[in-house]
């Protein structure tokens, strides 16, 4: 409107000095040119200053202007798995994606980042980037709601001298690298504390039968047998480990072969029947037709041999073991048809809280009454990655003074799980 009113006054002023020209050209009259200048002047001055020349001068921007991050990128990054959150240059939050809602909380937009991330170290990188500074990292832990580690990178999204005019904030969540890394430290730890027992135990005995014992028989016959018992757990603990790395190597082969869980579960057990004499435990086993898994048949004798050997270990002496079968029908592909064998002890069963950690190395729940059946805690370890391999699971239940039942589940072989019919108990 503004402006439509300015080009008619100018165009009006351009006519009338026109005009007035023509005026001058007849009666040539030295106030009349002056007259003319004076009018067209007028019409420049009220032009001249709306249409500046937009190459030469560039457009200012108003002081309050921020950058935008554009809809896309903003997209990208919240599509992101590691936490970023993006300020502008003044330190006011631009972007904080979903994942990033655990460090700045769910409404960090708009506020200044001092506001909302907590972690002083961090903040004074962000402090020195935004004044200027070059790209810093840093790695720092927070405490709640759970120990979490993290390293974060602090840069100005810029190339060269060219700056998109936002600083960038990169989370990457180290808590599970850090955690395996303690695993293996833990591992090396416990595995050479478990050799060492046993070995100083039969130095000990060496230097004695060396020594005052030289000439004495009875002790001699004594510390041999112990000697025998202490270098049989390090030849088991040995042949566990390695046992362990074999199946760890090959997890993510899966099996080929198809094998019949009942008769696995049968073999493995047999073997074990005379260790269940010696506590008067009878092995009870449920009687079922051939129960069809891909599975290799080695290792799964391996998993039945430990969880029978365990219910006796743990069972009460003169109790029963009961061994059963069973299939469960699936649900759609995601959950295939599964058969499980499941062995029942009348023991003291085990306390909930430790139920989840019984499948770490090393974990026993008695230590003492573990080490003196001979065992090594890696059993169920072992027994976890055997099923990992064959995409099968584990499950336990457990009441304390009552017993407890170690169930594998299994996908089956064939597309319909065979029914088990007739079944009695042996
Ligand atoms: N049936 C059970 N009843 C009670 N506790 C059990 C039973 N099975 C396992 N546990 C507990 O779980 C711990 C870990 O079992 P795991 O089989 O891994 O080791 P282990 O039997 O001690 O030694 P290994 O199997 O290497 O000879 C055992 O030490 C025991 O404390
Ligand atoms: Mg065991």
């Amino acid at each position: 409107m503004f402006r439509t009113w300015l080009r008619s006054t100018m165009i009006m002023c351009a006519v009338v000095a026109a005009a007035i020209l023509v005026l001058a050209a007849f009666y040539p009259d030295p106030m009349v040119v002056a007259l003319a200048a004076a009018v067209a002047f007028l019409g420049l001055g009220i032009y001249a200053p709306r249409h500046p020349n937009k190459n030469l001068v560039p457009p200012q921007p108003e002081a309050n202007t921020r950058p935008v991050l554009p809809e896309a990128a903003r997209l990208l990054l919240e599509a992101l798995d590691d936490p970023v959150v993006i300020c502008d240059l003044t330190g006011r939050v631009v972007l904080a994606n979903r994942t990033s809602r655990v460090l700045v909380g769910s409404d960090a937009e708009r506020k200044h980042i001092s506001a909302v991330l907590r972690y002083p170290e961090v903040l004074e990188c962000v402090e020195r980037v935004l004044s200027g500074g070059d790209a810093e990292s840093i790695a720092f832990t927070i405490l709640v709601p759970v120990e979490r580690h993290y390293q974060a990178r602090i840069a100005q999204a810029k190339t060269g001298e060219a700056t998109a005019g936002f600083v960038l904030l990169q989370f990457h969540d180290l808590t599970s690298m850090r955690r395996a890394e303690e695993m293996r430290a833990d591992f090396v730890a416990n595995a050479s504390h478990e050799l060492r027992t046993p070995l100083a135990a039969v130095s000990g005995f060496i230097d004695t039968l060396r020594g005052h014992a030289r000439n004495d028989t009875d002790a001699r016959e004594r510390f041999l047998e112990i000697m025998s018992v202490e270098t049989g757990r390090m030849r088991r603990l040995i042949d566990d480990l390695l046992s362990l790395t074999r199946i760890e190597l090959n997890e993510h082969n899966p099996p080929m072969g198809e094998v019949d869980l009942v008769a696995v579960v049968r073999d493995a057990a047999a073997v074990l029947g005379p260790l269940a004499e010696v506590d008067r435990i009878q092995i009870s086993i449920e009687q079922s037709a051939p129960l069809w898994v891909v599975g290799d048949r080695d290792e799964l004798t391996q998993v039945f041999q430990n969880l029978v050997h365990n219910a006796i270990k743990y069972g009460r002496e003169g109790g029963t073991v009961r061994v059963r079968f069973g299939t469960s029908p699936g649900a759609g592909r995601a959950n295939p048809p599964q058969v499980f064998a499941s062995v029942q002890d009348e023991g003291e069963g085990i306390a909930r809280e430790a139920i989840p950690r019984l499948t770490e190395r090393f974990y026993r729940v008695d230590i003492k009454r573990s080490r003196e059946r001979g065992g090594t805690g890696l059993g169920l370890a072992i027994v976890k990655h055997i099923l990992n391999r064959h995409n099968g699971r584990l499950q336990i239940d457990s009441v304390v003074g009552q017993g407890s039942t170690f169930a594998v589940y299994l996908p089956s072989a064939s597309v319909q799980a065979l029914p088990v019919q007739d079944r009695k108990a042996v």
